[in-house]
């Protein structure tokens, strides 16, 4: 087994499978930036379907064996069931699941789950249609990620959690709508502090609404009670309701970070590999897989850089002076 010089193993591979996204949402990829002209990886920069499952295969070895596949947008990639289907038949991944915006999920929910996904996580700040049309930066109402959510439930792809990243005087105040609207139809709510992930999205530390603050909004009209992690390293804190309907999650990657337990690998679209989500550079895999390189020596480069890990950027944040250069979420995923 891989261990980084933290003594952390390598558990889990996100698999970012393309820089671009259908949305714009003001934190990750905002509009004024990612317009018309911006210039996204052309497709011969791209892993190929079938240099993804190889690298995959190999990082099953080192111990990887939860695999959820991110973008940008991964429903914009054509033909992403193609990869779900390979990506399914590789003996020893044990969880196999993606992350969306849902846009696109009513066309694909029924493909991807033939294909093998296990389930989906999909991401919605809110309710509240105005919130929402000003977070995704393209006008787009709620309705359409509804009926994502719905025909992703019909296709089985559960237990589905829905994520919300949770910005001060935002949408903080549509938190508990949220939280109420999937209570009643039994998803998981993850409410999410906003990260200063990336360099372009001017974040600022009285933006994030602090997880507990979170927790004490739902508390004080839904009763929660907290109750333990489904696995060590697991990002979000768990709390139920005390009516026995359900739960919901908080990612107080801010305020309480998780460094400590962190087995996570990060996959670019072009095939750089990334041990966090805050580093500014990634170790290249492309190079050497297209000119060549045999199993053993990809091995090699994979435990190299992980053998050398010693990533703890949430940790370290607030004794940071300098600014550092950081990789941009929708480049990996989140
Ligand atoms: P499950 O497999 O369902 O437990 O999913 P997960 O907990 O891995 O959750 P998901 O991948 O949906 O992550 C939720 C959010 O947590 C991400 O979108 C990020 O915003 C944040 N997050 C996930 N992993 C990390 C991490 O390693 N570091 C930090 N700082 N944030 C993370
Ligand atoms: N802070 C916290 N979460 C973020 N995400 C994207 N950018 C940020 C940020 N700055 C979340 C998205 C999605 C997941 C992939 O990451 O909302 O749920
Ligand atoms: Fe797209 Fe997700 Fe980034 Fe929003 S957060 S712009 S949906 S990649
Ligand atoms: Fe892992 Fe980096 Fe996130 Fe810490 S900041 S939990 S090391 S990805």
């Amino acid at each position: 087994m891989l261990t980084d010089t933290f003594g952390r193993p390598l558990k889990d591979l996100r698999i970012s499978v393309t820089d671009r996204c259908n949305f714009r949402c003001t934190y990750c990829m905002p509009a004024e930036i990612y317009g018309e002209r911006y210039e996204f990886l052309p497709k011969a920069d791209l892993l190929t379907f079938e240099e993804i499952s190889r690298l995959t295969r190999m990082l099953v070895r080192h111990g990887a064996a939860k695999v959820r596949i991110t973008g940008g947008e991964p429903l914009v990639r054509a033909e992403i069931e193609i990869l779900i289907a390979s990506l399914s038949q590789i003996d020893g991944v044990a969880d196999l699941t993606l992350t969306t915006n849902a846009y696109l999920m009513e066309q694909k929910a029924q493909l991807l789950k033939d294909a093998g996904l296990q389930r989906v996580t999909i991401s919605l700040d809110s309710l509240d249609d105005e919130v929402f049309r000003r977070m995704n930066g393209r006008g787009f109402g709620t309705a359409k990620v509804l009926q994502g959510i719905d025909a992703a439930e019909k296709a089985g792809l559960t237990p589905i959690k829905i994520n919300a990243v949770v910005q001060k005087g935002v949408n903080d105040h549509t938190v508990v709508e949220l939280a109420r609207y999937f209570k009643d139809r039994g998803h998981i709510v993850r409410f999410i502090e906003y990260m200063d992930v990336g360099n372009r999205n001017g974040w600022r530390l009285d933006h994030v609404v602090p997880a507990d603050e979170i927790v004490s909004m739902i508390d004080a009209e839904m009763p929660l009670e907290p109750f333990e992690r489904n696995y060590k390293g697991e990002v979000a804190m768990r709390y139920r309701y005390r009516d026995g309907g359900g739960e919901i999650g908080v990612i107080a990657s801010v305020t309480q970070p998780f460094c400590g337990d962190c087995t996570r690998l990060r996959l670019s679209p072009e095939g750089s590999v990334y041990t966090c989500l805050f580093a500014s550079k990634g170790t290249d895999l492309r190079g050497p897989l297209r000119s060549g390189a045999t199993d053993e020596e990809l091995a090699a480069i994979i435990a190299g850089m992980w053998g050398a890990r010693d990533d703890r950027y949430s940790e370290e944040r607030s004794s940071m002076t300098e600014p550092q250069h950081k990789v941009e979420m929708y480049h990996i995923g989140g």
